[in-house]
């Protein structure tokens, strides 16, 4: 078992009609509970890392961990950076061991997105590496940067074609309404399945990637809630849009908010109802347990990949 890049797992998800879950990495527990439920579900999974957890765990750390992983559950994994902002940040994934590198220009113009993306896939091709791209901009929080809804764009159909042929890139993240962080709606939640369709039709067998995926479980909102935590109005995309968008092209559900949810619930309970607890092994397995579970739920309610390994 390997860590490997995400053409099969793309090529056998958009066949069969179900997405891989690419799940943001910065510490043992999350990737123990994540990995331990790809197992005993016997689902593919995505560990990805981005700027800002790279730099709190270290990347030495993160690809020792994802290698224990490999070998503690004995299944294959892709290890992907997440939001890569530069050339230079992506080399030193590659060089480093990543599998996957997403390379996010679509603070750029068109053109100018097409260069950059261009010049990272002919490095990362000839290393064995796979590449994701953005068009589009998604509203939310990424890092420092802060993305309004108003200034959120669209993913444009009409460009799509000549932007992956132009780059050569392996996967593209579209914008159809999703957005970054737990507040991710202040109205009905909506989706253009219009645009992802039409992306759909103007690149057949073409995995599209979905940033800002993390439906907010209610449960753990309320429970962070009723256990001291302020997080009213979160919101996030419901799980049978979501379930709808993987049967359609999308191959990759990006999910961290939903993670954060169930390890600061766990961990909420835990300090609420056991105000001495000051072992950080004894909050930190249930914070664990609490991520696993939502893990394994993802897959069967809204990857559909159980059972594909
Ligand atoms: O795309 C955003 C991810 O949730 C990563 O968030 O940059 O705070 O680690 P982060
Ligand atoms: P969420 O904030 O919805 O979990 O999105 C995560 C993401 O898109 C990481 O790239
Ligand atoms: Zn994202």
């Amino acid at each position: 078992m390997a860590l490997v890049t995400t053409t099969e797992m793309f090529k056998k998800a958009y066949a069969g009609g179900y997405a891989i879950g690419a799940f943001n990495i910065n510490n043992m527990e999350i990737i123990q509970a994540i990995t331990e439920a790809a197992e005993e579900e016997k689902s593919p999974v995505i560990l990805q890392v981005s700027a800002g957890a790279r730099k709190y765990a270290k990347h030495t750390y993160l690809m020792a961990l994802a290698k224990a992983a490999i070998e503690d559950t004995g299944i294959d994994l892709a290890l992907h950076l997440d939001h890569g902002d530069s050339f230079e940040l992506c080399k030193s994934c590659i060089d480093g061991g990543f599998t996957s590198v997403m390379i996010d220009g679509s603070k750029y113009g068109f053109e100018e997105n097409i260069a950059l993306t261009r010049k990272v896939v002919e490095y990362a091709h000839d290393r064995g590496v796979v590449v994701e791209a953005e068009l589009g901009k998604l509203a939310g929080v990424e890092d420092d940067v802060n993305v309004s809804e108003d200034d959120a764009m669209y993913t444009n159909p009409d460009e799509v074609e000549e932007f992956v042929s132009k780059t050569g890139v392996d996967s593209l993240a579209i914008a159809i309404g999703t957005s970054h962080g737990a507040y991710k709606f202040k109205g009905e939640p909506r989706l253009r399945f219009d645009i992802l369709e039409e992306v759909g039709r103007r690149l057949p067998g073409f995995p599209i990637v979905l940033h800002g995926a993390s439906s907010v479980i209610p449960e753990l909102v309320d429970e962070i809630n009723a256990c001291g935590g302020a997080m009213d109005g979160a919101r996030g995309v419901p799980e049978e849009m979501l379930r709808q968008a993987a049967r359609l092209a999308v191959c990759k559900i990006n999910i961290d908010s939903d993670i954060r949810l169930a390890m600061t619930a766990g961990i909420r309970r835990v300090m609420t109802q056991d105000p001495s607890a000051f072992d950080p092994r004894k909050y930190l397995s249930v914070g664990r347990e609490e991520v696993k579970k939502m893990v394994k739920h993802k897959i069967h309610t809204v990857l559909g990949s159980a059972g594909t390994l």
